[in-house]
Order: structure tokens, then sequence, then C-alpha cells
């Protein structure tokens, strides 16, 4: 199997063909534009699994929502500070991130957020001093909630806000799991892509049960595609088994373009606006719209 992050023959000005499960399906219409908005879906990029495109997702989808028209709000709820990365931003040159939010009477989200490079997408910054919010929140009242309570103020500015979660089931995924209307779960298209699935699941159904009632799954991404192996076929078709219609017709291909994106600092959608990449998760947004 092919694991390098793309392929050799890679050819950024031919569109990839459609994965095969996702060929025969004409996927969400165009949205309608908004007249107004707010308040904002909350969505949590989750998956413990690590690398599976939980931030090249959350910077993409989020990009794509913009250009219909959605006001975005990107939270960038991993220490590592990736998605701030992801966009431009310097972590460790910050005066104030996340943690200064959730951990700090008198900080407001508004002195925090940052406006990205692409029109009506904002930014939450995170950077490592979110590893310690996650230590000092153990012993709070209420520290699952923690993250709601810092973004309850300003949903009523955004269409959508989309969480990007660290690849742990730790408190700070709980905290995003415990404010969130809804759950995307991006899979890998690999081997082993399904263990671990099972612990996130009964994760999200204790949530819902014990925290946050409303919580939804509203479906699952296939990435890393790599239409020219078996392998990642096999995978998908295990995928679609297991959750039906809950899996995205939109499918990421495995591409250098994404990894490019992260040191170009934007996303595909403006770096590489008619590559397929930008096509799939244009695909993605219409149908989270629509959902
Ligand atoms: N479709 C893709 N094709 C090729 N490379 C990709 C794709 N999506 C993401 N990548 C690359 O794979 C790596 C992991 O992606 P990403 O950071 O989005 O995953 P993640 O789930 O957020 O990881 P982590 O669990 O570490 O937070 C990055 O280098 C990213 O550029
Ligand atoms: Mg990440």
């Amino acid at each position: 199997m092919d694991t390098s992050p793309a392929g050799p023959d890679y050819d950024p000005t031919v569109e990839d063909p459609a994965p095969a499960a996702a060929r025969h399906r004409a996927g969400a219409p165009e949205p309608a534009p908004l007249t107004e908005h707010g308040p904002a879906r909350v969505i949590a990029v989750a998956n413990q699994k690590g690398g599976v495109g939980k931030t090249t997702s959350t910077i993409n989808l989020g990009a794509a929502l913009a250009e219909y028209g959605r006001r975005v709000l990107l939270v960038d709820f991993d220490p590592q500070g990736a998605l701030s990365v992801g966009l431009g931003v310097q972590p460790h040159q910050l005066d104030a991130t996340i943690y200064n939010l959730l951990m700090e009477r008198g900080v407001e989200a508004e002195d925090v957020i940052l406006e990205t490079s692409v029109p009506g997408m904002d930014l939450l910054p995170s950077n490592i001093d979110l590893s310690a919010a996650e230590v000092q929140l153990v012993t709070e009242v209420g520290r699952e909630q923690a993250l709601g309570r810092a973004l309850k103020r300003v949903l009523g500015n955004y269409d959508v806000v989309l969480i990007d979660c660290q690849p742990s089931l730790g408190l700070l995924t709980i905290n995003a799991l415990a404010c969130a209307d809804h759950v995307l779960i991006p899979l890998a298209c690999e081997f082993f892509s399904l263990r671990g699935v099972a612990l996130l699941m009964d994760t999200i159904d204790k949530v819902k049960d014990r925290l946050n009632p409303d919580l939804e799954l509203i479906g699952v991404l296939a990435t890393m595609f790599d239409s020219r192996t078996v392998h990642t076929r096999e995978v998908h078709q295990r995928v679609v088994e297991a959750f039906g219609d809950l899996v995205f017709d939109a499918v990421i291909n495995r591409t250098i373009r994404f990894p490019e994106t992260t040191v170009a600092g934007e996303p595909i959608t403006t770096w590489a606006p008619n590559s397929s990449g930008a096509a799939a998760y244009r695909m993605l947004a219409r149908e989270v719209i629509a959902r």
C-alpha cells in the first residue's frame, strides 16, 4: 500500500475520477444564499485516531461553507495548534488564545478571535497553553461545559462553528462534544481505520446520555482515498457497510495538495480552487448544509 502523502503520478490539473462509491451519486444541491445569520450549528470534528484529516477537513469544509455565504468560526481545540498553523497563524506568537478564553475571567471570545484570509471565516486559535487547561479544568465545577460557556456569546454571529478536536477522547474532546449539535467523523481509508471507532461511538453515546442529549452524528467522511488501490476501495466499502447513509457522498482523495496547503497557510479552495480536493470539500459543504 502506498503510504506516502500523495501518489507520484498526481497531476493537479487533472480532475481525479470520482471514487467508485461516489461516482453515481448526484450529491446535495447548491445551497440557497442566507439573508440573515446565526445562531450557529456547532459541529465537532472528532476521531481519537491521529492523522485522519480532522484539521484538514475543518479548514477546508469551513472555507467551502464560507464560499457558500455561511459565516464560519473555526475553533482550534488541539494544543498542537495545527489548525492555526494551517491558516497561517504562528501559535507561539499569540497574546491570547482559547486557553485565556477558557481559563481567565473577563476574556471574551471577541478578544481572541482572528479573521482569516477567507472572507466570512474566523479562527479561535490555540497553542500549547491549551494542554494546561486540560489539567486545570479537571478540578473545576462544570469542567465538561467550559468550551460551551466560552462560545455561547458568539454563536449568534455565525452560521456554523467547526471544532477541530485533538486526537484523544480526553476532557478537551468531551468539552467539544458537550457543546456540539453534531459530530463529524473523518475516517482514513486505510488499514485499521475502523479500529477504535466503537470506542468513539461509545463516548458520543455517553456524552449524549449524560451531558448533551441533542448531540447527533452528522456523518462520516472518508479521507485519504487512493483510487489506484483496491485496498482503499475495500476499506471504503467497509465504512459504508458500517455507517450506511451516514457516510457522506463526498470522498476526499489522497493528494499532495493538502500538505502543500498547510505550508501555504490557506485552504485548498483558494490555494488550488480548481483541484479535485477543493471540489470534494465543496461537495461536503453542500451535504453538511443539507443535513
Ligand atoms: N486527503 C489528503 N491527502 C493527502 N494528505 C493529507 C490529506 N488530508 C490530510 N493530509 C495530510 O495528512 C496529515 C494529517 O492530516 P491532518 O492534520 O488533517 O489530520 P488530523 O486528524 O487533524 O491529525 P491529528 O490527529 O494529528 O490532529 C497532514 O500532513 C495533512 O496535510
Ligand atoms: Mg489535527
